[in-house]
């Protein structure tokens, strides 16, 4: 039987940091409230004229690189956005385009800050079907672009990156298991509204943006992530003293704390990279297991669990030995 396990991990960052206090001369906060209330300090904003596609290209280039790998032993591109670069083509052919790598399956994946799990998982399903052997995942972010720099109750939140990896055939497991979820009765309470098909004359300018119901969001998220979690260990008859690393969606402190204190998982096992990073969506859990992998904390042969909430609502957990 054919599993898929991770082979090699990227990342990027754009340059600019904004701290909390560049934020206290925007809107009405502070940085004792944004600490406190999401663990954020400083973010990553890509610079004008720098798109979610070129993070991916340079995380994607990461990835190779530290696998070894050469653009040709590719044979599928996933990308998760939500910030695309254009409608279409999607942000996969167009990074394809960029690697100078032809002819293999690239698309993209929608589902907010859930994005990674979703192509993680379906990249997952399309080695283990025998349908890919090698593929490229990405979640790649510029939410600066759909943010309003004048709304406090996400402003001080959202930020930019990039994290890649390379998931590969494998006789061993692997990705052990992805547990995938939405539910649409919740679109109202995180939404970014207007858009292609929707409505362009609603006035929103310059550009669409988003709007958060944040305190309703947490509590779902909080549940739902929970839930998600045991569900993952129970499918694979594990216990919560088996995981090694919790790998969670960087959106709040507060999120991530819940969600380890369910699992009775201890701080040194939690990956958390949001003070630094703040909430960058679908890029945020290949940031951290890119930032855990390179600097040694997650070694071979550990359990590493992986979570993520966001628009939709979508959420959802992978489960692996890396
Ligand atoms: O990644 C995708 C999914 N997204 C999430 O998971 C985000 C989930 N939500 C959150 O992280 C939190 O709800 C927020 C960080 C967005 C907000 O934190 P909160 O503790 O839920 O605050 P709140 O919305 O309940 O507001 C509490 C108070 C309010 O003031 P009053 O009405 O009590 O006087 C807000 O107006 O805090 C105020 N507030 C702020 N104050 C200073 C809201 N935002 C800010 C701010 N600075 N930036």
């Amino acid at each position: 039987m054919t599993h898929s396990r991770i082979a090699s991990t990227g990342s990027h960052l754009p340059e600019r940091v904004m701290t909390n206090a560049e934020l206290e001369q925007l809107v009405d906060t502070s940085d004792e409230w944004i600490v406190a209330r999401t663990g954020i300090r400083e973010r990553r904003i890509a610079a004008p004229g720098e798109t979610s596609l070129d993070l991916a290209e340079k995380a994607a280039l990461a990835a190779l690189d530290r696998g070894g790998f050469s653009v040709s032993d590719i044979d599928l591109i996933v990308v998760a956005t939500c910030t695309p670069e254009k409608v279409f083509p999607s942000t996969a052919c167009l990074l394809q385009e960029r690697l100078g790598i032809h002819g293999c399956a690239a698309f993209d994946v929608q589902a907010a800050c859930a994005g990674f799990i979703y192509a993680f998982g379906t990249a997952d399903s399309f080695i283990r079907s025998g349908m890919a052997r090698r593929a490229l995942v990405i979640g790649t972010e510029t939410m600066s672009r759909v943010i309003d720099w004048q709304d406090r109750g996400t402003c001080v939140i959202f930020a930019d990156g990039a994290g890649a990896l390379v998931l590969e055939a494998s006789d061993e497991p692997g990705v052990l298991s992805t547990h995938l979820h939405a539910d649409g009765a919740y679109k109202d309470l995180l939404e970014v509204p207007g858009w292609v098909s929707g409505d362009y004359d609603q006035g929103y300018d310059p550009a669409p943006h988003m709007l958060m119901k944040g305190n309703e969001v947490f509590k779902v998220a909080v549940r739902e992530l929970g839930k998600s979690v045991e569900e993952a260990l129970a499918a694979n008859d594990k216990q919560r003293s088996d995981v090694d690393w919790l790998i969670p969606h960087q959106a709040n402190i507060r999120i991530i704390n819940a969600v380890a204190k369910r699992l009775k998982l201890p701080d040194d096992r939690v990956v958390k990279t949001i003070e630094r990073h703040g909430n960058t969506s679908a890029a945020s859990v290949p940031l951290a297991l890119d930032e855990a992998c390179r600097d040694g904390r997650i070694q071979r042969g550990q359990l590493i669990l992986l979570e993520a909430f966001g628009g939709g609502f979508a959420w959802g957990s992978a489960l692996a030995v890396y």
